[in-house]
């Protein structure tokens, strides 16, 4: 069965038959959207994917975070099967239907903001549902600002656009929408140099604050939007003191903390949400935004907030046709169900143990692995030169990514210069899928680090 499979590519990639599809591909869609990976799917089950010439790949994107629950999970199929038979569609602001209501009961007992009531707006995707958190901070604060971090990624609209840090993604898309406000994430690898964590933490909140001088003052500022951990940034977690001190500011500002939970949030993190682990030290959001995992792969994300926030947001400024579709609501009751019966969260934290357990050895042999670090199953492993002068190494990072996949292991690069491999695995990863997907990056990293040092 393809689902406790282990990976297995009989020839050179593409084969025969994903060529065909990938030059159908290159004639059909925009170059700007073609994938640089030699794979076409045929099937998904678990955390493998099968290509068009039987080729088995494990995957340690999770169809870049989406799959936490696997590749077509049964439950997740039998609940978009069971709702297809009753309605497809109804836009919610015409006829109410029951399975928003079921999907945003299950958020509000769920999702870790502030408030003793709470409320959950659905939309279609991650940069809907930051666009959507930013005008409800708009509409409660009546401030027209809002701070993002170095290494943020929220999205391509063009309010997001212009939050995300890495203009690659917006190139010759200007101009944006103005009043996004951007302050220095606090990476603690690349931290300035001779400084202490700790430092390094107040000289981050330094920085934040001197944009309250020189950028947005604080009663412009509707919002403080953080990443709990970065994930397109490079898989770089806010360390718990940062996120404290930021929430003292925005208790002393009248700002509203706003979490991106969109990639790290549904068990990845080791808890349903990073922002739990942010609501047991004191410093819960105001606002959460999600959505890649939340359907299990179908396409829906979700704003929750305090009852008193979201009162404030007027009639008709926020919602959408297709937002809140009713078969994706009813696939993720059904994923938030399979987190909490199957133990998702402490399998994340198993499955982290593994990975760090097993990328051990491979930090002691080689310079070249600069960091290894993450949050629960969110791990990165950022490749340098050499550890002295952490100088990025992407082209390194480009020929692990091709030699893994060559050998059936698919990863996914990240980080603003492109010299980190971010894991998001499936969480229903069995034991030896996980063993064998370690085993092929070990590999691929020792092959990458050997044909360099020939060079
Ligand atoms: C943290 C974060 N926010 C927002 C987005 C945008 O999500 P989407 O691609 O669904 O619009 C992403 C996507 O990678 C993300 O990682």
């Amino acid at each position: 069965m393809l689902r406790d499979s282990l990976p297995n590519v009989t020839g050179p990639l593409p084969g025969a038959q994903s060529k065909l599809w990938l030059e159908r591909c290159a004639r059909a869609l925009p170059h700007a959207i073609l994938s640089d990976y030699p794979i076409v799917i045929k099937r998904g089950a678990g955390a493998m994917i099968e290509d068009m010439d039987g080729n088995r790949f494990l995957d340690f994107t999770g169809g870049t975070g989406v799959l936490n629950v696997g590749h077509c999970n049964r439950d997740v199929v039998r609940a978009i099967q069971e709702q297809s038979e009753q309605y497809l569609h109804s836009m919610m602001a015409v006829v109410t239907h029951p399975a928003y209501i079921r999907c945003i009961e299950r958020m509000n007992e769920i999702v870790p903001v502030r408030g003793a009531e709470k409320q959950t707006m659905l939309v279609n995707s991650g940069a809907e549902s930051i666009e959507n958190a930013v005008k409800i901070a708009k509409a409660y604060t009546r401030r027209p600002n809002v701070i993002v971090f170095s290494g943020a990624y929220h999205g391509r609209t063009s309010l997001t656009m212009a939050m995300t840090a890495k203009k690659s993604y917006a190139l010759g898309m200007g101009p944006f929408p103005d009043g996004v406000f951007r302050a220095d994430f606090p990476n603690l690898y690349r931290k300035p140099a001779g400084m202490t964590d700790d430092d390094a933490i107040l000289f981050y909140l330094h920085r934040l604050e001197e944009l309250f001088l020189e950028g947005t003052p604080p009663e412009s500022t509707a919002a403080i939007v953080v990443e709990p951990v970065q994930g397109e940034g490079g898989i770089v977690p806010a360390p718990l003191a940062w996120v404290k001190a930021v929430r003292a500011l925005c208790d002393m500002h009248g700002i509203l903390l706003v979490a991106d939970e969109v990639q790290c949030g549904f068990a990845r993190s080791g808890r349903m949400f990073v922002s739990d682990y942010w609501e047991e030290a004191g410093c819960a959001p105001d606002i959460l935004a999600c959505a890649k995992s939340f359907a299990g792969g179908l396409p829906l994300g979700a704003v929750t907030a305090g009852r008193h926030i979201m009162d404030a947001v007027p009639h008709g400024v926020i919602g959408g046709t297709f937002s809140g579709n009713a078969v994706a609501c009813a696939a993720a009751c059904q994923v938030i169900d399979l987190i909490q019966r199957e133990k998702l969260t402490c399998r994340a934290t198993e499955l982290a143990t593994m990975v760090h357990r097993g990328l051990a050895p491979l930090y002691e042999s080689t310079q070249q692995v600069g960091d290894i670090r993450g949050c629960g199953s969110m791990i990165g492993v950022e490749f340098v030169t050499d550890r002295a002068s952490k100088a990025p190494n992407p082209n390194l990072v480009n020929t692990i990514i091709s030699i893994a996949v060559s050998k059936g292991l698919l990863l996914m690069r990240a980080g603003a210069r492109g010299n980190v491999i971010r894991f998001l695995y499936p969480l229903t990863i069995t034991d030896l899928q996980m063993e064998a997907g370690l085993s092929i990056f070990r590999e691929a990293v020792a092959q990458a680090v050997g044909g360099e040092m020939q060079v």
